[in-house]
């Protein structure tokens, strides 16, 4: 029996009407966990949360820096959509994470493209959304969600410090993690409800509207060169248009986006 198998969480509660919460002490990711969950049949929202990752994982396999009182959570997701689609859960979950910062704290977060959350420029809240798909179909997916909540600035290594932030610092204070995830759980709920019933675009749209990227000086790496112009727009597949400063317009499927100016 593999190590993961013989997981047991320590608590079990339903958070938020539709999502039973699996609590973990200490896992390696989330997001292997749920995955695993899924594979065995676990039902759309089952969430695994974890006080701790030994090998929490970022985009392109980084690694995600997950010391206890941040807020480690994945989704296990059920929809049906094409594998392309599966981005779109992505851009409803950092909704979700900015509107509720907004709603429960009064901060002033931003969406930026990919897959992440900002306060005054600096990450709080990361995206990994993985699908796992058969014959062009999307068996599950899972969304996994990293906040940095109670967690001390001296936990990041000097050289990232100022490219993050965590709640903790922008208030002065520790946040209560189940209320947090409670109203996150239901307004990423409402959201996915309407992504179901095809309500994709005016979900971007909400998406955009949170964004402060958006007509601003950008850079793109990880692209193979490093781009340098104006973002334009996201299109409806989730790529980003970038006027190039020779005037070219450009789409990016995926990349890392960095504002040349901090706003
Ligand atoms: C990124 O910004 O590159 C994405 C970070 C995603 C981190 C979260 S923490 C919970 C879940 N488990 C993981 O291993 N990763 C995601």
């Amino acid at each position: 029996m593999s190590r993961k198998s013989r997981l047991r969480p320590i608590e079990t509660s339903p958070l938020a009407q539709g999502y039973e919460v699996y609590h973990y002490d200490t896992v390696s990711s989330t997001n292997d966990v749920a995955k695993e969950l899924a594979k065995r049949g676990a039902k759309e929202g089952i969430v695994v949360l974890a006080d701790e990752q030994t090998r929490g994982r970022g985009r392109l396999n980084r690694h995600w820096i997950s010391p206890k009182g941040g807020i480690w959570l994945s989704i296990v997701l059920r929809p049906q959509i094409s594998p392309p689609e599966a981005s779109r859960i992505t851009f409803i979950a950092s909704s979700a994470v900015a509107e509720t910062l907004r709603q429960l704290y009064a901060l002033d977060p931003a969406v930026k493209w990919p897959n992440d959350v900002l306060i005054a420029g600096r990450k709080v809240c990361g995206m990994l959304t993985e699908a796992s798909t058969r014959a062009d179909i999307v068996q599950f997916v899972v969304v996994g969600l990293g906040i940095n909540a109670n967690v001390d600035l001296q936990a990041f290594p000097s050289g990232v410090r100022r490219d993050v932030t965590t709640l903790k610092r922008e208030l002065g204070h520790a946040v209560e993690p189940r209320t947090l995830i409670k109203t996150l759980l239901q307004d990423f709920d409402y959201r996915y409800a309407r992504l179901k019933e095809g309500a994709w675009l005016a979900l971007l749209r909400e998406w955009k509207s949170q964004a402060a990227f958006l007509h601003e000086p950008v850079s793109v790496a990880g692209t193979g060169e490093n781009l340098l112009g104006e973002a334009v727009d996201i299109d409806e597949d989730g790529a980003l248009l970038i006027r190039l400063e020779t005037g070219v317009l450009k789409r990016v499927l995926a990349g890392d986006l960095k504002l040349r100016k901090r706003i």
